[in-house]
Parts: C-alpha cells; sequence; structure tokens
C-alpha cells in the first residue's frame, strides 16, 4: 500500500505562536513529540518535518528529539543550503526532501528547479547519499525537473502536487495529465515516485489516475482535521481513505 508520511509542522507552528522565544520551556505546548506519537498510532509510515531556514515552526531540537524518540523513519524537507545540510549530516535522517525556499511564503511555494541548479545541487544530494540519507527532490511535474532529478543521481522525487489541489475542472485535468506523465517519465528512469501539497480526502479520487506513488506526504488537512476529532483519528481516517483506492 501506498505510504502515508505525515508532515507535522503545524504543530510547531501553533507552539512558537505562544512560546516563540521559549520553545523548551516546561509549559510550551503543544508537544511535537506528542504529535508525531499520535500519528504513528494512527498509522503514519513515517513523519516528515521541515527546519526552515527562518526556523519559524521547527526547531533543530524538534528534528533531534524526533529522532531520538520516535521508532518511525523521519523525512526532513530542508532548504539546499550548506548551513541545512551541515544540520542534515548531523541528524542523519532516513529521508532528506530538497525544498526550495522563499522567507515570505506561507509554505513551500512551487518546486525546487534541480534542471536550472544541477552542478550547486549534485555535491550536496550526493553528501546526504553517502551520510545514509535517502534524497528526495520536490519538483514541479515537468520533465525537465524529472530527468535533471535522475541526472544528478536523487533516488526519488516527490511530485508537487498543489497546482492540482487548488484547481478543478479542465485545470485539474491538465494538472493532473501532468502528473501522470511525470511519474511514468520518473519511473521509466529508475526513481521513485512520491507526491505532496495540498493532498486531502476529497482529491484522492482524482490523484488515483497518477501512477507508480509509493508515498504521499500530507500535513495540513490532517491538522485542520485534528482541531476537531485529534491527530491519531485524523491520520486513520487518511490511512483508510488511502487504502480503500486500488492504486496501480
Ligand atoms: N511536501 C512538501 C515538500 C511540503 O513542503 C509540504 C508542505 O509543508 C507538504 C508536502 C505537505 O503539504 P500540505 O501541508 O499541503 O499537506
Amino acid at each position: 500500500m501506498i505510504h502515508l508520511g505525515v508532515n507535522i509542522d503545524h504543530v510547531a507552528t501553533l507552539r512558537q505562536a505562544r512560546y516563540a522565544g521559549m520553545p523548551d520551556s516546561h509549559n510550551a505546548e503543544p508537544s511535537v513529540l506528542d504529535a508525531a506519537r499520535a500519528a504513528m498510532l494512527g498509522g503514519a509510515d513515517s513523519i516528515t518535518l521541515h527546519v526552515r531556514e527562518d526556523r519559524r515552526h521547527m526547531q533543530d531540537a524538534d528534528a533531534f528529539a524526533v529522532r531520538r524518540e520516535i521508532p518511525l523513519p523521519l523525512n526532513l524537507e530542508m532548504g539546499a543550503t550548506p548551513a541545512m545540510l551541515e544540520v542534515a549530516l548531523r541528524l542523519r535522517p532516513d529521508f532528506v526532501c530538497l525544498v526550495p525556499e522563499r522567507r515570505q511564503e506561507i509554505t513551500t511555494e512551487g518546486g525546487l528547479d534541480v534542471a536550472g541548479r544541477v552542478e550547486e545541487l549534485r555535491p550536496l544530494v550526493q553528501a546526504l547519499l553517502q551520510n545514509g540519507s535517502k534524497v528526495s527532490m520536490f519538483i514541479d511535474p515537468v520533465p525537465e525537473q524529472v530527468e535533471a532529478s535522475a541526472a544528478i543521481g536523487a533516488p526519488m522525487v516527490e511530485l508537487h502536487t498543489g497546482r492540482f489541489a487548488n484547481t478543478l475542472g479542465a485545470e485539474r485535468c491538465a494538472e493532473t495529465r501532468r502528473l501522470v506523465d511525470a511519474a511514468e517519465l520518473g519511473h521509466a528512469l529508475g526513481l521513485e515516485i512520491h507526491a505532496g501539497h495540498g493532498i486531502q480526502i476529497a482529491n484522492l479520487p482524482d490523484l488515483v489516475a497518477v501512477p507508480h506513488l509509493t508515498e504521499l506526504n500530507i500535513g495540513h488537512t490532517l491538522i485542520a482535521r485534528a482541531v476537531f476529532v485529534g491527530l491519531q483519528q485524523a491520520v486513520h481516517e487518511m490511512k483508510q481513505a488511502i487504502a480503500a483506492f486500488a492504486w496501480k
């Protein structure tokens, strides 16, 4: 079955809203570790967190605590910078997903321009691989980006589904086609295919058209649902919804 990576960044966002100056204080809440545990109990296959350059939500200490305490694979999302490489080499997450980062964005907008940064990204990807982290590139579903990801030796890509999620009708059809083509191409090039951004239970019936997917990374909708039913239940519902589709 398709794996579910649960992104718990928003739990840290909520904590930082009150405790930004003192995230380690005894009364700081909600707990990122408790969120990871709840996600695990709900059936998460991995925990995803994004340590941003501006540390606006996840702190380095969160990542190291999850790595130490949670017996699930850890997927670190990070910008492709020397400073973040240094953190990742110490953290040794199971997976690293390289994402573009702009300080002003609310969440990751647009995929990483791998094709335009091949020479810069190649050594970074190789350093992570040699350190034992499997690397994926978060890219828009366009052929040049898929080909460039394979060319620099990344074993996985995560296809950006934001546009797919934010459109309907003919536009969504066209975007689904782009995702299908990118997934076919990536698979043919030997890449593992993941997808993420804006995925909800409501758009799984359309996403099921995309072949070769082995993992979905989902955050916002799970935390939104968790406000009402708790995170364990929200993750459980998503797992059941994914299981209900016979993904090719
Ligand atoms: N994958 C990547 C690379 C992301 O940056 C994000 C957003 O943090 C997600 C997946 C999850 O997206 P969402 O929160 O919309 O489910």
